[in-house]
């Protein structure tokens, strides 16, 4: 957490064994959801919003056999964790960036500096920096002034 840093209550942190999320200086992070198996990166000044899910891993296999298998071990787990061996992938929260409500960032995206989410949008490619993303898949619709 960098200086200046908040996570409101009601933010998650699922982080694995090798997972790493960072707290730029100022950033603020209002009840998110955030899991995380490589790294999370939320640079200075960026705000992110209610409800955001940031996962740089789906945790969950897409093979109907693998999954059923995957299931039938979480009861046996101490932790009880749903984890598949799936690759994560870093997601990176640019300076100054704002992420909107109900937002969902999927494994391996950045949101450039500067940058709006709007709300209710999935992120599965870059938003670049100074732009104006939003829809599900999230498109940007605006540049903006640096
Ligand atoms: C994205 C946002 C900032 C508006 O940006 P804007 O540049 O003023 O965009 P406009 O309202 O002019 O809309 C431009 C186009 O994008 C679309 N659009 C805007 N926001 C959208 C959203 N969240 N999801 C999908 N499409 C959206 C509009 O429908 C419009 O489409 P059209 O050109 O086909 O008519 C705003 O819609 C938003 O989502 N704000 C987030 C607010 C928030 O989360 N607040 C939490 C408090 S921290």
């Amino acid at each position: 957490m960098g200086r200046g840093a908040s996570a409101y209550f009601g933010t998650m942190f699922d982080v694995g064994s090798q997972g790493r999320v960072t707290l730029g200086e100022y950033a603020l992070v209002h009840g998110a959801r955030i899991i995380c198996d490589s790294t999370i990166e939320i640079h200075d000044y960026a705000l992110i919003s209610w409800n955001v899910l940031l996962m740089d891993n789906y945790r969950v296999p897409r093979d109907p056999d693998a999954r059923r298998h995957l299931l039938e071990r979480v009861p046996v787990l101490s932790d009880r964790r749903l984890d598949g061996n799936t690759e994560p992938a870093p997601i990176v929260i640019g300076r100054n960036a704002w992420v909107g409500f109900d937002v969902c960032v999927l494994p391996g995206v950045s949101v450039g500096e500067g940058s709006i989410v709007g709300a209710r949008s999935v992120v599965i490619e870059e938003v670049p920096p100074f732009t104006v993303g939003a829809g599900n898949p999230a498109r940007v619709i605006r540049t903006l002034q640096r």
